[in-house]
C-alpha cells in the first residue's frame, strides 16, 4: 500500500469510528482542514517541477476525492441512524387498545345545591349569586353588626387590603339582592303602589377560621330571604319544614327551632335536624340560622320597616349532604379524594 492509499484507509477507519456528527467533523479536519494531511500534501507540490506537479497533483486529488466520498457516506449514515432512533422513540403502537373516557360526575355538595335550587324554585324563589370577596359593609355593618360588635368575633376570616374580606356567610346577599329589587320598583313604591315580594335564595361559598367534623374553613351556605307586607315567623317555619321534608323525602322528619341570637334577625332561631341513620343516629345537627329580619336591616334594604317585614335563613348545604348520605365528617367533601367522591355518582 502506498502512502496515499494508507492515508485514505486511515481516514475511512477514523470516519467509521466517529459516532456523532461532531466527532466526524473533527476527524474530517485532520485530513481536509486548513492544516490537514491532504492540505499539507497539496502545499508540498509547490517545490516540484511542472511535470511532477501534474502527476503528483492528480494522485493527491484522487485521494482527496476518496476521503470526501467516505466523509459524505458517513455523514449520511449518521443522519439515517439519528432519524431511525427518533422514529423508534416516537413510535405509536396503533394496535394498543384505546383508553375509555372516565365518566365524571357532580360533587355531592353540587348535587345538594341543585336539589335546594329545585325545591325552592318550585316554591317561587329566585336564585341569586354574589361575590365571595365582600366589603365590610355588606358582610357586617349593613346586617346590623357594626364595628366592635361582639358577634363579629365568631366570624373570623381573611381580611385583604382595601377593606375587603372573604365573606363569612351568604347573608350579605340579603342586602345586595334586596337593594337591586327595591331599585327596580322604586317608582312604584314612591307612588304608594307596593312591589312584588322579595323571594330569593343565594347559594355559594363562604369562609371562616373553623375546622372540625362539622366545620370546614371553606364551606357552603344558602341564604333565603322572603320580604313582603305580611310575611311572618310562621311562614319561616312552614317554608323551612316543607323544604327539609322534601329534601330528605321524609314526611315525618322532625325539626327543632332553637332560640338563638343574630344581630340581623329578631327573634332568631337555629334550626336542627336529627340524624335518622348511620353512626350519628339520634344526634341533632344544626343546619341553619334564621329569624325575622331586623328593622335596621329592612331599612338598609331601602324599605320602610313599618310596612315591610319578612324572614331570612342561612343554611349549610354541606351539613345537609352529611345528613343525607350519613357522612360523619364534612371535611371529606373537600379533600378531593376521588375514591370517596365516586361513591356519590
Ligand atoms: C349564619 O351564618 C347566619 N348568617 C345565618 C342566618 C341567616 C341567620 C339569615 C339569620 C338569618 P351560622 O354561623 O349559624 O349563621 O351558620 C349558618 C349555618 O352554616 C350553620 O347552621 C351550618 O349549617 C353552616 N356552617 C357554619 N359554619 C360552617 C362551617 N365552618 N362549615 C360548614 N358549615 C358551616
Ligand atoms: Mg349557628
Amino acid at each position: 500500500m502506498n502512502e496515499l492509499d494508507s492515508l485514505v484507509a486511515s481516514a475511512q477507519a477514523l470516519f467509521a469510528q466517529s459516532a456523532t456528527p461532531a466527532d466526524l467533523e473533527n476527524a474530517k479536519a485532520q485530513f481536509l482542514g486548513k492544516s490537514g494531511r491532504i492540505t499539507e500534501l497539496m502545499k508540498g507540490l509547490s517545490t516540484l517541477s511542472v511535470e511532477e506537479k501534474k502527476s503528483r497533483g492528480a494522485v493527491i486529488n484522487q485521494a482527496k476525492q476518496a476521503i470526501e466520498a467516505a466523509l459524505n457516506q458517513r455523514r449520511q449514515a449518521l443522519a439515517d441512524a439519528e432519524l431511525q432512533a427518533q422514529l423508534k422513540a416516537e413510535a405509536l403502537d396503533v394496535t394498543l387498545p384505546g383508553r375509555a373516557d372516565a365518566a365524571g360526575g357532580l360533587h355531592p355538595v353540587s348535587l345538594t345545591l341543585e336539589r335546594i335550587e329545585g325545591i325552592f324554585g318550585s316554591m317561587g324563589f329566585e336564585v341569586a349569586d354574589g361575590p365571595e370577596i365582600e366589603t365590610d359593609w355588606f358582610n357586617f355593618t349593613a346586617l346590623n353588626t357594626p364595628e366592635d360588635h361582639p358577634a363579629r368575633s365568631m366570624h373570623d376570616t381573611f381580611y385583604v387590603e382595601g377593606g375587603h374580606l372573604l365573606r363569612t356567610h351568604t347573608s350579605p346577599m340579603q342586602i345586595r339582592h334586596a337593594v337591586q329589587h327595591v331599585k327596580r320598583y322604586r317608582q312604584q313604591l314612591d307612588a304608594g303602589q307596593g312591589m312584588p315580594e322579595i323571594r330569593v335564595i343565594a347559594p355559594g361559598r363562604t369562609y371562616r377560621v373553623d375546622s372540625d367534623a362539622t366545620h370546614s374553613p371553606m364551606f357552603h351556605q344558602c341564604e333565603g330571604l322572603w320580604i313582603g307586607e305580611n310575611v311572618s315567623f310562621k311562614d319561616l317555619k312552614v317554608v323551612f319544614t316543607d323544604f327539609c321534608r322534601t329534601f330528605f323525602e321524609s314526611a315525618d322528619l322532625v325539626l327543632r327551632f332553637r332560640p338563638s341570637f343574630f344581630p340581623f334577625t329578631e327573634p332568631s332561631a337555629e334550626i336542627d335536624i336529627q340524624f335518622a341513620t348511620g353512626p350519628l343516629a339520634g344526634r341533632w345537627l344544626e343546619v341553619a340560622g334564621s329569624g325575622q329580619v331586623h328593622p335596621n336591616v329592612v331599612r338598609n334594604m331601602g324599605l320602610d320597616p313599618e310596612r315591610f317585614i319578612g324572614f331570612a335563613f342561612g343554611m349549610g348545604p354541606d351539613r345537609l349532604t352529611m345528613l343525607r348520605y350519613g357522612v360523619n365528617d364534612l371535611r371529606l367533601f373537600f379533600d378531593g379524594d376521588v375514591r370517596f367522591l365516586r361513591q356519590f355518582q
